[in-house]
């Protein structure tokens, strides 16, 4: 299988509880690699652009208010089939469906205070690392 590359999230319901490192450490036991990472605070404009394909979709709005609401912890996380792996690890989006032992079924507190983002395909992943990080920040 090919080495990929895809974008990973903390999410603000994460971060509050002081669990990047729980989260982190998830990442690194299922053989991926961070290559990138910066914690930061999304505005309400890189928030609504972030997630644009979901615009149309009656969470949004609350969705967007809870990305602004604390820091978040963005990454690049390199291996593998990094792209299903993470979203392996990552569990399904609503807590309630996710597998024992993922990081959403751990930690978790709604389908919307999920814990956690990753890209769903080679394409979205590609323009995901590119709104967050340069070339240059990559470092593999
Ligand atoms: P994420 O993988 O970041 O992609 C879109 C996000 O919208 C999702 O995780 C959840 O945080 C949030 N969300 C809130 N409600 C829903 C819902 N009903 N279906 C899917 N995603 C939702």
């Amino acid at each position: 299988m090919a080495v990929e590359r895809t974008l990973s999230i903390i999410k603000p319901d994460a971060t509050r509880r002081n669990l990047t490192g729980k989260i982190i450490a998830k990442f690194e036991d299922a053989g991926l690699k961070v290559v990138a990472s910066r914690r930061m605070r999304l505005s309400q404009a890189d928030a609504e652009a972030f997630y644009g394909v979901h615009k149309e979709r009656p969470f949004f709005k609350d969705l967007v208010s809870f990305m602004v609401s604390g820091p978040v912890v963005v990454q690049v996380l390199e291996g593998e089939g990094a792209i299903q792996k993470n979203r392996d690890v990552m569990g399904a989006t609503n807590p309630a469906n996710a597998a024992a032992g993922t990081i959403r079924k751990e930690f978790a507190e709604s389908i919307e205070a999920n814990s956690v983002h990753g890209s769903d395909a080679p394409e979205t992943a590609a323009n995901e690392i590119k709104f967050f990080f340069r070339d240059l920040d990559i470092v593999g």
